[in-house]
């Protein structure tokens, strides 16, 4: 499968990083990664940790811009401010367990903390979001599980 045929953006939820108050390295990472396997890049953004600027972010990018793949890192764990999943409920329409199953139990191999992230996955359109935690090392090994299987969900999406 070409990859070249998908667009992807990176959505990084990090109050600190929208305020300019801490660098983004996740998101540059993941570009990077998915830029080097040749999907074509189409947004990045860093934004605040708030459920409605991330619901209308996310339903921006796949209803007006089309984005194929969207790869959102932060705000999935315990914390008060940590809203990512609880914004994916009003964006997905088809919710795809598998992935983040395997993403935890991958996870869990590393850090017992993999079981604190409540990221989700899934479909709205015929766009595939994946929700990956904050820090670059757990979005490095957490998207590691799924990009075997990526260009396939993609190409059955579309
Ligand atoms: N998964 C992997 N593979 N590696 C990690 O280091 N960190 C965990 C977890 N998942 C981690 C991981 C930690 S410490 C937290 S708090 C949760 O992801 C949620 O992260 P988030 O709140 O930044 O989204």
């Amino acid at each position: 499968i070409d990859t070249g045929r998908f667009t992807f953006g990176v959505l990084t939820m990090s109050d600190k990083g929208s305020r300019g108050e801490r660098e983004d390295t996740s998101g540059p990472y993941l570009l990077k990664t998915l830029n080097d396997l040749g999907y074509q890049q189409k947004a990045y953004a860093v934004i605040p940790d708030k459920a409605k600027g991330i619901t209308e972010t996310l339903i921006s990018w796949v209803d007006e811009q089309k984005v194929d793949l969207i790869l959102t890192t932060g705000g999935t764990g315990v914390a008060p401010t940590d809203v990512t999943p609880e914004a994916m409920a009003d964006v997905i329409e088809k919710e795809i367990p598998g992935m983040a199953e395997a993403m935890r139990a991958e996870s869990l191999k590393k850090t017992p903390h993999a079981v604190l992230s409540r990221g989700i996955a899934g479909i709205r359109g015929n766009s595939l979001i994946i929700n990956l935690p904050g820090s670059e090392k757990a979005a490095r090994e957490n998207i590691a599980v799924l990009l075997p299987s990526l260009a396939h969900a993609l190409d059955k999406i579309k």
